[in-house]
C-alpha cells in the first residue's frame, strides 16, 4: 500500500505537498542540475550501485558535490523508497546547483540541494503501445554535440527534450530519435535505441546517455549469444532493421512498429526484443543486481 508521499530534501524527509525548493535554486530557474531514476520491482531495486556510479561521473563533471558518502546516498535512495510503501517505484533523485549566497554572483559558491522522491512504478508506453508497438520520428532537431553539452550528463535542462516530444506528438507519432550534427542517430529523449538486424542487435556508439537499461541489454545478448555491435548508425539503418526497440529504466524495451513512416520489417515485438526483454524481466525477478528495499 501506498503512503503519503514525502520527499527527502537534504537529509530531511518531507512531505511532498510542502514547499521543496527554493525560488532562488539554479535548478528551479535554469535547469542546472543533474538527476537519476532507479527502479524498484516487487520491492527490490535494480543496479542501485551502477546508478550511483552514473550521479556520481554526472556530479563530478558539473561540480557538483553535496558532500554525501556512498553508504549515505543508499541509505537515503533506500529509506525513501521504504517510505513510500511502493513495491513497484521509480525513485527519483535531482542535486540542483543551488543558489548563491546573497550579495554574490559566484556560482562556485552555491551549495547544491538534493531532491529524492519515489513515485509508483512508471512504463513509457502505454499498454497499447506495449502490445503494438510505437510510431518512431526521426527529429528535424539534432542532438546536443559533445563539445555543446556530452549526453553523458544526466542533465535537468530538459526544453530541447520537451519541445521534441511535443513536436512528435504533434505530428502524431509517440516518440523521436535524434541524429547527430554528421548524421548519426543518437537516441530518444528518455531512453536508448537498438536496432537487430540478420541477428545481430545493434547500438548507436556515441552521442547517448549510458543507459543501465542499455548496459543491461548488451550483458543480456552476450549471455544469450546474441551478436552485439556498439557501433555508427543512420537512419538507413533503421529502415531497413528486422526489429527496432527503445529501451529505459521506464519499463526497459518498447518495440517500434514504425521508423519516420517506414513500417519495421518483423512483426511487434521482434524474435530479439522479445527475448532480451524476458532475460530482462527474469533477471529481475531472480534478485540480479538486486537491493532489496523492505527486510525481512
Ligand atoms: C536521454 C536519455 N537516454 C537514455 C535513457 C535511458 O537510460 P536508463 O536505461 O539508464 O534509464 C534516458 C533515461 O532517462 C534518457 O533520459
Amino acid at each position: 500500500m501506498a503512503n503519503a508521499p514525502e520527499v527527502y530534501v537534504n537529509g530531511r524527509y518531507l512531505p511532498a505537498d510542502q514547499p521543496q525548493v527554493s525560488f532562488f535554486d539554479w535548478g528551479f530557474q535554469f535547469g542546472d542540475g543533474v538527476y537519476e531514476v532507479i527502479s524498484t520491482w516487487q520491492g527490490v531495486m535494480f543496479r542501485l550501485d551502477d546508478y550511483l556510479d552514473r550521479l556520481d561521473a554526472s556530479m563530478h563533471a558539473a561540480w557538483l558535490d553535496p558532500g554525501l558518502s556512498r553508504a549515505q546516498w543508499r541509505e537515503a535512495v533506500i529509506e525513501v523508497t521504504r517510505r513510500s510503501g511502493l513495491r513497484d517505484a521509480g525513485t527519483k533523485i535531482i542535486v540542483s546547483r543551488g543558489a548563491q549566497p546573497p550579495g554574490t554572483n559566484d556560482l562556485r559558491l552555491c551549495r547544491p540541494n538534493v531532491f529524492i522522491a519515489a513515485s509508483p512504478y512508471m512504463f513509457l508506453g502505454t499498454e497499447a503501445q506495449r502490445d503494438s508497438g510505437i510510431r518512431l520520428m526521426i527529429a528535424h532537431q539534432r542532438g546536443m554535440p559533445a563539445d555543446t553539452l556530452d549526453p553523458r550528463y544526466k542533465h535537468i535542462s530538459r526544453l530541447q527534450y520537451n519541445l521534441a516530444r511535443i513536436e512528435a506528438a504533434e505530428a502524431g507519432h509517440d516518440d523521436l530519435v535524434w541524429l547527430s550534427h554528421d548524421g548519426y542517430v543518437q537516441e530518444a529523449p528518455r531512453s536508448n535505441l537498438f536496432a537487430v538486424r540478420d541477428g545481430v542487435l545493434y547500438t548507436p556508439a556515441a552521442g547517448v546517455l549510458h543507459g543501465i537499461t542499455r548496459m543491461t541489454f548488451c550483458e543480456l545478448a552476450r549471455e544469450l549469444g546474441i551478436p552485439v555491435e556498439v557501433r555508427p548508425l543512420t537512419a538507413f539503418d533503421l529502415f531497413v532493421a528486422d526489429e527496432v526497440f527503445t529501451c529505459s529504466t521506464s519499463g526497459a524495451a518498447l518495440a517500434v512498429r514504425e521508423v519516420s513512416g517506414r513500417p519495421v520489417r518483423q512483426a511487434v515485438p521482434g524474435v530479439i526484443t522479445r527475448r532480451l526483454q524476458e532475460a530482462y524481466w527474469r533477471i529481475r525477478a531472480e534478485g540480479r543486481h538486486g537491493t532489496p528495499v523492505y527486510p525481512g
